[in-house]
């Protein structure tokens, strides 16, 4: 099998960043996510250069959604990272991190008073979502006594190859505005007296492996922007969203990097500005791609069945790792005690959850499992913890930080009686 980076093998145990994953599992108990600080580093250098050497006037916002620990937030935004926020939540904790307001968009299809209140009062600008929204920012500002900042989301209408439950920029999608109507949109935020419109924002989806999208993307997006040059909108950022995906199959899936995504999409990005004779900020979002391969969820093997299948039952489910469930998503697995013994037992991973849909891995060639053994699940860094769940009242597990030599908690695992604690409180 071939590992991502951050992976290696040392006497048959499977390495995170240098250390063994069994000995972090001993210290910390599973399920346990453990990620590998450097490689989010790397990611985060691998897109910025490869975009700030075409261009002068780059910023690269994290999409705090894809990973929102505080560790990760405070790593990128020393890195020089800013974020997309995509809900309140999301804002304080990019802000609890040590990201400035000018740093963040503010992006979400629903948003209400106190979302825009907050956006306002701490000075981040919105990616306005529909016309209801800019009436509301607009009172908010007004309220405030603030000008309110802000891009409109548009929708291109472009069918992207990637799972239909992640293609975000659909003309059946439900956000931004519909491409056609957004010349209306900036007038009408002109004349709101509140309101200052400065970029275009648009985001096509995600786990996006082919480069083409994201040129026909730039194309529809430069091409508005020349357009709102002549309504006298005064374009300071173009923000064409996140989307790079990863090759979740190591061996056979292509592996686009950011110097991939760049050489195809600042070219048209350039040549669109230069016809409309303005030098916006070029903008992007990517999540995924700068944290989906730094990490590793680690998983116990409480028991071994031979029945339908060999279904090796392990303590992490989808309440930790919804993408398999969700999405049909295909991770790669480790046997992290056995890492190099060779594969020759068909299995399916299953987990703890009273569901069918509970399989991590299906029909994988592993080395034999028995009870007790340590597996590890790859590339768990992106939308892992993020869209994990306290189902079947399971509290969630503990995520752990490599930073160079350092190993530390980045979060505690839940105890039951975090579980308890908030209904508790209303019921005495
Ligand atoms: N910007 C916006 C406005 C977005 O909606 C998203 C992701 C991103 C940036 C980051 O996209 P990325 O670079 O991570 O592809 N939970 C799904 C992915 C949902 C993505 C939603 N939007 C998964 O596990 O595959």
């Amino acid at each position: 099998m071939i590992l991502p980076p951050s992976l290696s093998i040392r006497e048959g145990h499977l390495c995170v960043g240098g250390e063994d994953c069994n000995g972090l599992t001993e210290r910390f108990g599973t399920p346990l996510y453990v990620t590998d600080g450097d490689r989010v580093l790397a990611n985060y250098y691998a897109y910025s250069t490869a975009l700030s050497s075409r261009y002068t006037q780059v910023r690269v916002l994290y999409a705090a959604k894809a990973n929102g620990n505080l560790a990760i937030l405070r790593m990128l935004g020393k890195a020089g990272a800013g974020a997309d926020v995509f809900s309140s939540g999301e804002l304080q904790l990019a802000l609890s991190a040590g990201m400035l307001p000018e740093d963040l968009l503010f992006n979400g299809n629903s948003k209400n008073a106190a979302d825009l209140t907050l956006a306002v009062q701490k000075g981040v600008k919105v990616s306005v979502d529909s016309l209801d929204e800019l009436a509301l920012l607009d009172s908010v500002a007004e309220a405030e006594g603030k000008t309110a900042e802000i891009a409109f989301r548009v929708n291109p209408a472009i069918e992207v190859p990637t799972h239909p439950k992640i293609a975000t920029g659909l003309r059946t999608s439900k956000f931004g505005i519909p491409h056609e109507q957004i010349l209306s949109a900036y007038q009408a935020a002109l004349s709101c007296e509140h309101i200052q419109p400065v970029g275009l924002h648009c985001h096509i989806g995600s786990q996006i492996l082919d480069m083409e999208p994201f040129v026909q993307e730039a194309e529809v997006i430069v091409d508005l922007a020349g357009k709102l040059v002549d309504l006298g909108v005064p374009l300071q950022f173009i923000d064409l969203g996140g989307g790079l995906g990863i090759p979740y199959r190591h061996a056979t899936d292509p592996a686009p990097t950011p110097e991939d995504y760049a050489a195809r999409v600042l070219p048209v990005f350039l040549q669109g500005i230069k016809e409309a004779g303005i030098r916006p900020a070029f903008w992007v979002e990517p999540g995924r791609y700068l944290v989906a391969d730094s990490t590793v969820l680690l998983t116990r093997v409480n028991s071994v069945k031979e029945a339908y299948c060999r279904f090796v039952n392990v303590d992490a489910g989808f309440n930790l790792l919804v993408r398999p469930a969700m999405y049909d998503a295909y991770h790669e697995v480790v046997v992290a005690n056995r890492a190099d013994v060779p594969p020759l037992n068909m299995c399916t991973i299953a987990g703890p959850i009273c569901e069918s849909g509970d399989i991590l891995a299906r029909d994988r060639y592993l080395p034999v499992v028995r009870a007790g053994d340590l597996v590890a699940i790859l590339d768990t860094g992106a939308y892992g913890f993020a869209m994990s769940s306290q189902y079947n009242a399971r509290p969630r597990c503990a995520e752990v930080l490599i930073a160079g030599k350092t190993v530390s908690a980045m979060r505690r695992a839940e105890t039951v009686e975090d579980l308890i604690a908030p209904m508790e409180d209303c019921t005495r």
